[in-house]
C-alpha cells in the first residue's frame, strides 16, 4: 500500500472548507488510488467545529482517508506536509481600508510560510485560495525561503471554469469543445479572460463568436464579476465552485494537463508576457512531470496587452502595499 499523502487544509471550517474536504477524501484531489491523511489547521474558535468536519468525515468511512489531525497551531499542521491549501483569510469587512486587508492577511500568511518553511516535505506544493489570493501566496512564498518559489501558486481556476462555462454557453457547445482559453493577472475584477487564443472545436474562438461589444461588455465582465454575482443570488460568497477549482489546480498539477490543451493558475512570473519576475500573476500554463510551466510564445494583440498590464498594475500595488508594510 502507498504512503499517504499529507494534506492540509487551512480555513477548514469555513464554507470552501466544508465543500473541499469531502472531494479530498473520496480521492477527488489527487486520484482515485492515492491516500490522503488531513491535517485541518483553524483559528482556535473554530476548532471545535472543524472537529465537527471530522467527525462527519469519520462517518463518510472513505477507504482513501487515513487520518485526520486538527490543530490552532501553523507549525504542527504544515510538519511534513505535501500539499497545502491555504483557504482561511482575513476578508475584508466594513469600513477596512486596503491596507488594513493586507496588514490582517500578512498576519496570517507570513507565519504559514515561515511554518511552511520549517517543516514541509521536499515536494510540498502550495495552492493559495484566500483573498486576496495572489498576494496572499506572494507573502508566503516570501517567507519560505527554503521552499523552491514556484511551489507557491493561487487561484484563478474557478475564474477559468466560469470562463468556460459562458463561452460554451454563447456559442452552444459543451466545456469540453473549448481548448486553451486563459485568465490573466490578478483573481480580482481586474482579471482577463482571454478568448483570442481559445479554440472551440479546433476554431479560434474570438472569430467562433465574432461580436467583439459581447466580448468586451458581457463577456469579460460577466466572468469578472461572477463572485459578486453569486454572493447577490446566493447570500453567500462562492464555496463549492470554490473548493472544485482548488481540485482542479491541484489535480492539474499533479497529474499534468491534457495534450494540446492548457489550463490557467497564478504562478511566480519569470518575466513572460511583461510580467515582472517575482509577482504571482494568472497565466496560461500547462503541467508535466508535476512542475507548472508558463505557456510561452503567444502573440498578444494591442486589446490583450493593455488588459493584461492594467491587471498587473494592481498586482504590483499590492506588492508595493505589502512591502510598505514590512510584510515582505
Ligand atoms: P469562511 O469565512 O467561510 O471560512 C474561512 C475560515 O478560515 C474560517 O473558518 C476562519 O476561522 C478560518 N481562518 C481565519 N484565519 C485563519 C488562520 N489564521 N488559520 C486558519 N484558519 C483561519 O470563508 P470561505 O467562504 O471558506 O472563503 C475562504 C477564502 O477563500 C476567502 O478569503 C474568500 O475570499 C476566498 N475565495 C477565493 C476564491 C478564489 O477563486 N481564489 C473563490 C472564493 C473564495
Amino acid at each position: 500500500t502507498r504512503t499517504p499523502v499529507n494534506v492540509t487544509v487551512t480555513g477548514a471550517a469555513g464554507q470552501i472548507g466544508y465543500a473541499l474536504l469531502f472531494r479530498i477524501a473520496s480521492g477527488h484531489l489527487l486520484g482515485p488510488d492515492v491516500p490522503v491523511r488531513l491535517r485541518l489547521l483553524e483559528i482556535p474558535q473554530a476548532v471545535k467545529a472543524a472537529e465537527g468536519t471530522a467527525m462527519e468525515l469519520d462517518d463518510c468511512a472513505f477507504p482513501l482517508l487515513s487520518g485526520i489531525d486538527i490543530t490552532d497551531d501553523a507549525k504542527t499542521a504544515f510538519d511534513g506536509v505535501n500539499i497545502a491549501l491555504l483557504v482561511g483569510a482575513r476578508p475584508r469587512t466594513k469600513g477596512m481600508e486596503r491596507g488594513d486587508l493586507l496588514e490582517a492577511n500578512g498576519g496570517i500568511f507570513k507565519p504559514q510560510g515561515e511554518a511552511i518553511n520549517a517543516g514541509a516535505a521536499d515536494d510540498v506544493r502550495v495552492l493559495v485560495v484566500g483573498n486576496p489570493a495572489n498576494t496572499n501566496a506572494l507573502i508566503a512564498q516570501q517567507h519560505a525561503p527554503d521552499v523552491p518559489a514556484e511551489r507557491f501558486t493561487a487561484m484563478t481556476r474557478l475564474d477559468h471554469n466560469r470562463a468556460l462555462s459562458q463561452l460554451a454557453k454563447k456559442l452552444g457547445v459543451t466545456v469540453s469543445d473549448i481548448k486553451k482559453l486563459t485568465i490573466w493577472g490578478n483573481h480580482s475584477a481586474t482579471q482577463y479572460p482571454d478568448l483570442f487564443h481559445a479554440e472551440v472545436n479546433g476554431q479560434n474562438a474570438a472569430q467562433a463568436v465574432n461580436d467583439q461589444e459581447w466580448l468586451e461588455n458581457t463577456f469579460i465582465p460577466t466572468v469578472a464579476k461572477r463572485g459578486a454575482a453569486i454572493i447577490e443570488a446566493r447570500g453567500a460568497s462562492s464555496a463549492a465552485s470554490a473548493a472544485n477549482a482548488a481540485i482542479d489546480h491541484v489535480y492539474s498539477w499533479v497529474n499534468g494537463t491534457p495534450e494540446g490543451d492548457w489550463t490557467s493558475a497564478a504562478v511566480v512570473s519569470d518575466g513572460s508576457y511583461g510580467v515582472p519576475e517575482g509577482l504571482i500573476s494568472s497565466f496560461p500554463v500547462v503541467s508535466k512531470d508535476g512542475r507548472y510551466e508558463i505557456v510561452q510564445g503567444l502573440e498578444i494583440d494591442d486589446f490583450s496587452r493593455a488588459r493584461i498590464d492594467a491587471s498587473v498594475a494592481e498586482l504590483v500595488e499590492e506588492r508595493d502595499a505589502v512591502r510598505a508594510l514590512g510584510l515582505i
